[in-house]
């Protein structure tokens, strides 16, 4: 089903709910359909595809093509007593996807549970939580270029970072994603390191998949707030990696304060504990805000501009260099 709109708001597809239009918003459900569109030129430039835009800050109107996936399919391509291997469309609501993985009973998605965004966007975003992240159980990303080129990225091309992929580069830009490949276990691997996970789960009794979806759940409702009914876009910046002597530094003068190792040299700190020490907790700026929370996570308090939470980021991002200096980089992407 091709369904095409113009002047188009587009305030119930980016969570933080700013009011901005498209001049043409495209949606699809197949394949063969996206590469119908390209045929007939139906997409003009600028082109963005979006997923749930739960990662977007719209700044202004945007003149040209919005287009979004609808494709919904979920295939087991194949399986074995140890692994199921699934095909998946880039349209369907990322935690929809994993309550069925944990329904099947199948491991690994749980730590994602109720990450907002789509299954395309997973793939790009390298999305990640709790000591997971989904490039550990993807396999494959098949894409279709806006010349029609179609072209399937095996996992080790995709270059897989921190909330990193090759398709956030600017030459993939024209590259759309209509289908992940995941690869699950049916046997019994459950990631229990991250902190404040074990705490959660003794709540729900046994240790089982189905109660660490409960558990991850659980600490996102109290931490994050709901987009629904607060604008925001999850984590607003990425956790910045310092070199150890830097990083020392810091130590000294805050030794109770938090940081994953990632090697010999180089530590990541949480940019959400620098933003609270810096006093942003609660604080707003317009109708921008930080949430009461969780520092890492800008809010719309109302009738926000995207230059608004523009103005907030900086003025947050002056103070934690001046604190700490540390340049801290936004996660989300800016629609100018
Ligand atoms: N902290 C504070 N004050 C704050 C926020 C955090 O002191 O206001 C401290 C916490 O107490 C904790 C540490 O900072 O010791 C880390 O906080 P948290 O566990 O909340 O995780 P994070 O590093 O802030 C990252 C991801 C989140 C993900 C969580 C859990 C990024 C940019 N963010 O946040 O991802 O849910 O870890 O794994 O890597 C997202 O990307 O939208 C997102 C929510």
């Amino acid at each position: 089903m091709i369904d095409i709109k113009y002047n188009y708001s587009l305030r119930s597809h980016n969570t933080f709910g700013i009011d901005v239009r498209a001049k043409k918003f495209i949606e699809y459900g197949t394949t063969k359909e996206l590469v119908q569109l390209i045929k007939e030129g139906e997409i003009e430039s600028p082109f963005l595809h979006i997923g749930s835009g739960s990662n977007l800050l719209f700044i202004r109107d945007f003149e040209g093509t919005i287009l979004h996936s609808k494709i919904d399919s979920i295939e087991i391509t194949h399986q074995d007593s140890e692994s199921v291997y699934l095909r998946v469309g880039s349209g369907i609501d990322w935690d929809k996807f994993v309550a069925y993985t944990v329904d099947q009973n199948w491991y690994g998605l749980e730590n994602l549970s109720l990450i907002p965004g789509e299954v395309g966007a997973s793939a790009v975003q390298n999305i990640g939580a709790y000591g997971v992240e989904v490039k550990d159980f993807i396999q494959k990303v098949e894409t279709v270029d806006l010349s029609g080129d179609q072209r399937i990225f095996a996992k080790d091309e995709c270059n897989y970072a921190y909330r990193y992929s090759i398709f956030k580069e600017p030459e993939n830009k024209n590259k759309v994603v209509t289908h992940v490949h995941y690869k699950l276990s049916k046997i019994e691997e459950l990631n229990l390191g991250y902190g404040s996970i074990q705490a959660a789960l003794a709540r729900y009794g046994e240790i089982s998949l189905k109660n660490v979806r409960k558990a991850i759940i659980q600490i996102r409702e109290e931490k994050l707030p709901d987009p629904r009914i607060i604008g925001n876009a999850g984590s607003f910046f990425m956790n910045p990696i310092v070199d150890r002597a830097h990083f020392e530094q810091i130590k000294e003068r805050y030794p109770n304060m938090p940081f994953y190792e990632l090697s010999t040299d180089q530590v990541k700190i949480p940019a959400g504990w620098m933003i609270d020490v810096c006093g942003w907790k609660g604080k707003s700026l317009g109708n921008a805000g930080v949430h009461k929370n969780q520092a890492l996570v800008l809010v719309n308090r109302g009738e926000a501009t995207g230059q608004e939470i523009i103005n907030l980021a900086h003025a947050i991002q002056k103070s934690v260099f001046d604190e700490f200096k540390i340049n801290i980089h936004p996660e989300v992407n800016f629609i100018k």
